[in-house]
């Protein structure tokens, strides 16, 4: 069985007092951290505060990182950063770096490397964009990100990785991918791990759907087979919501 992750991407939300107040309400009515995985993607600089506030059963993270371990590169943060302030999960690759920050593939793999030499665990995100899904290229996108992202990677630096299948035309539009689309892509996602790196590591890789997830449409989308969980932007913004849908997690 494979432990459901319930994890809310806050991109650049709330200011100080509203994510420690959103943190200090929650933190004591997510599920058991042996039953569902509960994180927090928040902006760099609240990590710290945060990580103190959260508790045993929800989990902080980032939501980006660089790929060097060090050096001069204004602005950015490393991993040694992130961990040496107890952080162990990272978002990488999301739609919003590739689009408006020039991320690429090269870039992302680069960056899973220095995560995995970290040994802070990173949620990949991959996803094709309405043109592509309208020309009927979601497979053919999926499998080359799927490829470039883990290129030279073997099944046991995989142990610990999460993907989210994140179609772009799904994100912040408010139009989510039907239980069968978003199914579908994810066992396709799960069938190139598994013909790449083993069908071992494919079974046991947790694959998230993400895109418009709100309190109303999670049940169904948690229910598909290879879906493992969910990225949440927009309605992991209110406390309410997001601890309905850790909750649904449960069922
Ligand atoms: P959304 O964002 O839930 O607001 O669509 C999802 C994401 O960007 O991870």
């Amino acid at each position: 069985m494979r432990k459901k992750v319930i994890a809310g991407n806050w991109k650049m939300y709330k200011i100080h007092d509203e994510a420690l107040h959103f943190v200090n309400s929650v933190s004591d009515r997510v599920p058991s951290k042996f039953e569902v995985e509960t994180i927090i993607f928040a902006p760099f600089l609240f990590l710290k505060c945060l990580t103190k506030a959260s508790g045993d059963n929800l989990k902080i993270g980032a939501q980006n990182m660089h790929f060097e371990k060090e050096g001069a590169y204004t602005g950015e943060v490393s991993a040694a950063m992130l961990k040496s302030i107890g952080i162990n999960h990272v978002i990488i690759g999301h739609s919003e770096r590739r689009k408006y920050f020039n991320e690429t593939d090269a870039m992302v793999n680069k960056k899973l490397q220095a995560a995995f030499d970290a040994k802070i665990v990173p949620i990949l995100c991959v996803g094709e964009t309405l043109e592509e899904r309208e020309k009927q290229l979601t497979k053919s996108v999926l499998k080359e990100q799927i490829t470039l992202d883990l290129l030279n990677f073997t099944e046991k630096d995989l142990s610990t990785l999460i993907i989210a299948y994140e179609p772009i035309w799904a994100i912040g539009t408010g139009k989510t991918a039907t239980e069968v689309e978003a199914e579908d892509a994810c066992s396709y996602i799960r069938t190139l791990i598994s013909d790449q790196f083993g069908e071992a590591i494919s079974q046991k890789i947790r694959i998230q759907y993400g895109g418009s997830v709100k309190p109303s449409n999670i049940e169904k989308i948690l229910s598909q087979k290879n879906i493992d969980g969910v990225l949440i932007g927009g309605a992991s913004l209110n406390s309410e919501d997001f601890i309905k849908m850790t909750l649904a997690a449960l069922k």
